[in-house]
């Protein structure tokens, strides 16, 4: 027994040896089995997968998001030329789709405008609009639709007529101080942004003293800088602690400013209305706002607007900074884009003056009346618009999985719709990237209002601009007036090729550098 042991012990290595020696030859097999069949699996499941549009190859996690700075219009217009009308990135953990040319914004505005009516928000907007109880950033709800129809209804209406007051009142105040400084060189891009903060704070708010004015300024400045902030949160969630931005501070900061901003303001009106019950006094934004004023908001779907829907304090903030963005970056770059591309086109500029001259003439100011005659200014305008759409990208998203172009869309994925490309299509527009007022002259040429998707600077559908013709009304009194009461000459020599024509991409795309030029009074009459 005890030999037995001492053989079989000593025969043991040679034993175990085999034994690995079979394992091995096994396991060789085995690793390559499970490697096929993962191989396999994975393939079946490549195959299986809905395509996606084309776009750039990312990298595991972080996706496409070292291209971040390619996220602009005309970044986004370079990548289209490679990839095509619709492409996508994966930032992050999201799938972003950019859609750049006319058919593929039809899918998306109009086809399919149901599925694509919500918008996408970052953490600093939820932030800052309330938790999105506004209408810019809103979903497709229908608290949403309820907001729409009190703006459409009350706040934009054309039956408003404080709102179209202020515009005239403004425009002004601005000719008089243009003729004061006339001989002078005028930083234009100031004057009209200074004109638009005007005719929107009045029309929010009535008549508010300059401090206020300031500060509101300096609040709705830190708002445009947070909106626009990078936070690495948005895209990859888990990593919401590296704050290089600060934004964990900011956001508390801002929201509390504009709290005690409006507040004050809100708390005004509340006892303006008790001591003015009957009286006929003229109200702004804020008042028509009060009268759905309820401490608990509740929206409902009824059909009457005044049951159906209460505003809270936030509600009403919120819609406040809704329409101090909406309305007042885009008029003021949309008149400095059509001042510049007409300095900078000196046969335009001729032109929209000998057309004022001669519907108008020289003896007196433009009337509203006037503008229906005014062929080719209105040109200048939709030439503007198009070459310059003062939101060049809009932002919608997905409410469920779909198909666009053939391409599997995901839920939630972000679209950004390129008016800016879109609107210099080249199959579509002739020598896209020259200003020329004229082709808007010929039979049959786009209108903006939506349903031409080659021209969309309002943008098309459910979500299209609500206040388009408060903006437009603004635009075209201000442009109109400037180019009627002024000849408008370059400071210190430029010549018209030499203006700087660069813009800068944010919520708007204006110019990069102020335009300057030399107003000289141009009427036979009295400018004020
Ligand atoms: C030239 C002037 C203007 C232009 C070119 C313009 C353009 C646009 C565009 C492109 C959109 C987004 C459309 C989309 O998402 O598909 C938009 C939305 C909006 N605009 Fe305007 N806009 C102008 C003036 C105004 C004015 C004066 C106001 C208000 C006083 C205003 C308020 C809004 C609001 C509240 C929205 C969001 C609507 C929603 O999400 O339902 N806009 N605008």
């Amino acid at each position: 027994m005890c030999a037995l042991s001492v053989a079989t012990f000593n025969k043991l290595p040679l034993v175990s040896s085999t034994l690995e020696s079979i394992m091995d030859s096994i396991q060789i097999p085995l690793a390559t089995y499970v490697a096929i069949s993962l191989f396999a699996v994975f393939f079946f499941v490549w195959l299986r997968r809905k395509p996606l549009p084309p776009g750039p190859m990312g990298w595991p996690i972080i996706g496409n998001m070292l291209m971040m700075d390619q996220l602009t219009h005309r970044g986004l217009a370079k990548l289209a030329e490679k990839y095509g009308g619709i492409l996508h990135l994966k930032m992050g953990f999201s799938h972003t789709v950019a859609v750049s040319s006319p058919e593929m914004a039809r899918q998306i505005l109009q086809v399919q405008d149901h599925i694509f009516a919500n918008r996408p928000a970052t953490i600093a907007i939820t932030y800052l609009t309330y938790n999105r109880v506004d209408m810019a950033f809103s979903d497709y709800t229908p608290f949403w639709r309820q907001m729409r129809k009190l703006s459409v209804m009350k706040l934009f209406s054309r039956k408003r007529a404080e709102s179209w007051d202020s515009v005239r009142d403004e425009v002004d105040s601005m000719v008089k101080s243009t003729t004061i400084n006339s001989g002078t060189p005028i930083n234009l891009g100031e004057l009209v942004f200074g004109l638009t903060h005007d005719i929107i704070y009045r029309a929010a708010f009535g008549s508010i003293s300059h401090e206020d004015k300031e500060e509101f300024i300096r609040i709705l400045q830190e708002y445009t800088k947070l909106f626009g902030a990078f936070n690495l949160a948005d895209f990859i969630p888990w990593l919401g602690f590296i704050d290089p931005a600060g934004l964990n501070t900011r956001l508390p900061a801002a929201r509390a400013a504009l709290d005690r901003f409006i507040d004050k303001i809100i708390d005004e009106h509340l006892s303006k209305e008790k001591k003015n019950v009957n009286d006929n006094v003229e109200s702004d934004m804020v008042d028509e706002m009060l009268v759905f004023y309820s401490e608990e908001g509740k929206v409902n779907e009824a059909e009457d607007l005044q049951n159906a829907i209460k505003l809270t304090r936030d509600n009403i903030k919120a819609i406040i900074m809704d329409v101090m963005f909406g309305g007042t970056e885009t008029v003021a770059s949309a008149i400095e884009w059509a001042l510049t591309e007409l300095m900078h086109t000196p046969e335009a500029l001729k032109c929209v003056q000998q057309e004022l001259a001669d519907v108008v003439g020289l003896d007196r100011r433009v009337e509203e009346s006037d503008f229906e005659k005014l062929t080719y200014f209105k040109c200048v305008v939709k030439e503007t618009l198009r070459m310059h759409p003062p939101i060049p990208v809009s932002l919608h998203k997905s409410s469920e999985d779909t198909k666009v172009a053939g391409y599997h869309i995901p839920k939630g994925t972000r679209v950004m719709v390129n008016a800016f490309a879109i609107n210099r299509d080249k199959n579509y527009w002739e020598d896209p990237n020259t200003f020329n007022p004229s082709r808007f002259l010929k039979d049959g040429a786009p209108d903006f209002r939506g349903s031409n998707y080659e021209f969309l600077p309002f943008g098309s559908g459910r979500r299209s601009c609500p206040g388009m013709q408060l903006g437009l009304y603004a635009m075209e009194m201000a442009l109109v007036h400037l180019l009627h009461c002024f000849t408008w000459e370059l400071p210190d020599g430029i010549k018209p090729s030499e203006i700087d024509m660069g813009d800068v991409y944010g919520l708007t795309a204006p110019k990069a550098i102020r335009l300057v030029a030399v107003p000289t009074p141009r009427l036979l009459c009295a400018l004020y």
